[in-house]
């Protein structure tokens, strides 16, 4: 293959990467909570039942946004089931899944968990089967200083200082008949924008997510958060986006290209951001609020039977999916100015980095894309230019087949390389317009035996990153040659 270069400048930036866009998704839904991130029989559990290995596995992630209880499960959820005394929590039948929840873990323990892990809390209020008076409750419960009913209710549960709650999403994919209290987007809007007042009113520093379209293929994509934005104003400090994608016809090279389609999505939504703030005339922009986003198409058992922590959407990642996962994180970072908050979906077991077998865990190939980027996030995201050779993807067009982003630190530059090819080798060369690179300071490199190579409990390293020392550096470019299939991460020093 010829060689890629890709062109970067200092000053050609979209501004800084939100750290929050390395965000999580925590459900209760299948084994995410329970036999996921607690477990309090687990000889893994430590002093509040959470599983020792899972969240060790989760701090390699260094995750931000941790959004819960849902999902399609917080359509139904009442957030007073799960606050108080464990003993007299009530046990539900849960729709969304088919499942029963017993209220072991709620919005204290998840409070707990973020405070442990150093996630910051995300919550969907239910705004299906819920009220906006609900919601607004819940706003005092976890924000309000003792003295008022629910405040002091949470005081009496043990917690005398406010959770300190500022992400507040309003519902959950709205937009589907699946969903628990869907309605047209005229309706669901009304509902929004009265949940908005209360809950800022209650507390007016925090930060409100709209639900948006639910996914591209809707009929109402993008009219739905049109309605819903005029209808919310400047209540909607962000709106939501939601995406599963997958190799459904069999054609890695285009499956790889997915990437296009992904950044459509974010103009597209960001175009009717923009053109709402006009119509209002209005000086506040919505932003987006990426909050579920995954590969997910394998796996799609989801009756939990009647069942506690049943095994549902249990995803098995492979080297494709990987590079997918990274296509997701190259294409946030490109559209910094508008992406302000993006969770994973989900954390654990549940389409997941991260697989429970009884004691046991699995790292899955989606993990190192995520990790990788993750721990190289801070800084400005620099407009990437790639000039190399292309391809033509069935669905998704016309594809360089090198995929890149690049955030730039000070003198710290991290690049990320995908080479979509299968078969062939991709050499690249990384030049800074304005600056000299002088040298590398860490390179790695994730990889494997083929596009459907997976880790499993037997082989757990098929699918991992490796440190990589082919990168070179003379002349003031970075070079490298990329294997077929391989996404690389590199901190350079630039002068
Ligand atoms: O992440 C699994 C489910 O996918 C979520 O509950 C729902 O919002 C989406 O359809």
């Amino acid at each position: 293959m010829n060689t890629t270069n890709l062109h970067l400048h200092s000053r050609y930036h979209v501004g800084a990467v939100d750290p929050r866009v390395f965000g999580g998704f925590l459900e209760h839904m299948g084994r995410a909570v329970y036999e996921g991130v607690y477990e309090p029989k687990s000889r893994h559990a430590d002093e509040d039942g959470c599983r020792k290995d899972v969240l060790a596995a989760l701090k390699r992630l260094q995750m931000t946004a941790m959004r819960y209880p849902g999902g399609n499960f917080a359509s139904g959820y009442h957030w007073m089931d799960g606050v108080g005394p464990r003993a007299k929590r009530p046990t539900v039948r849960e729709l969304a899944w088919q499942s029963i929840e017993p209220n072991q873990f709620g919005t204290d323990e998840y409070v707990g968990l973020c405070r442990k892990m150093g996630w910051t809390p995300m919550l969907t209020a239910n705004l299906g089967t819920g009220t906006p008076e609900e919601a607004r409750n819940w706003v005092e419960y976890c924000n309000c200083p003792a003295g008022t009913r629910y405040a002091d209710l949470r005081t009496a549960n043990g917690s005398l200082s406010p959770h300190g709650v500022k992400l507040w999403c309003l519902g959950n994919e709205m937009d589907g008949p699946w969903q628990l209290g869907h309605v047209p987007a005229d309706q669901y809007a009304i509902r929004a924008q009265q949940a908005a007042k209360m809950m800022k009113d209650t507390d007016k520093s925090i930060e409100i997510v709209a639900c948006g379209s639910c996914s591209t293929g809707m009929g109402s994509y993008m009219e739905w958060d049109r309605t819903v934005l005029e209808h919310l104003g400047d209540a909607a400090d962000y709106v939501s986006l939601h995406r599963y994608v997958g190799n459904h016809g069999g054609d890695t090279p285009d499956y790889l290209a997915v990437t296009n389609s992904i950044d459509r999505q974010i103009e597209e939504m960001d175009a009717v951001c923009r053109f709402v703030q006009a119509r209002r005339k209005s000086r506040k922009r919505a932003y987006l609020c990426f909050d579920e986003w995954n590969v997910w198409y394998k796996n799609m058992q989801m009756d939990g039977e009647g069942k506690v922590a049943p095994h549902l959407i249990e995803e098995v990642y492979n080297l494709e999916d990987a590079l997918v996962v990274a296509g997701f994180l190259h294409s946030f970072v490109r559209h910094a100015d508008c992406v302000k908050i993006a969770n994973l979906a989900q954390i654990v077991n549940i389409i997941a980095p991260i697989l429970t077998r009884g004691d046991d865990l699995l790292v899955q190939s989606i993990f190192h894309p995520f990790e990788m980027f993750s721990k190289r996030r801070t800084g400005l995201a620099l407009r990437p230019v790639v000039d190399g050779p292309e391809y033509e993807g069935k669905t998704n067009g016309r594809t360089p087949f090198v995929d890149a982003s690049a955030i730039l630190d000070g003198n710290r530059l991290h690049v990320f390389l995908t080479n979509r090819s299968l078969d062939a080798s991709a050499p690249v060369c990384v030049h800074v317009a304005d600056r000299m690179v002088r040298a590398v300071e860490s390179a790695e490199l994730l990889t494997g035996p083929g596009p459907k190579a997976e880790n499993s409990y037997e082989n757990p390293d098929v699918v991992r990153a490796q440190a990589y020392a082919g990168m070179t550096v003379k002349d003031g470019r970075a070079r490298c040659d990329l294997p077929p299939l391989s996404l690389l991460a590199a901190t350079l020093t630039v002068g």
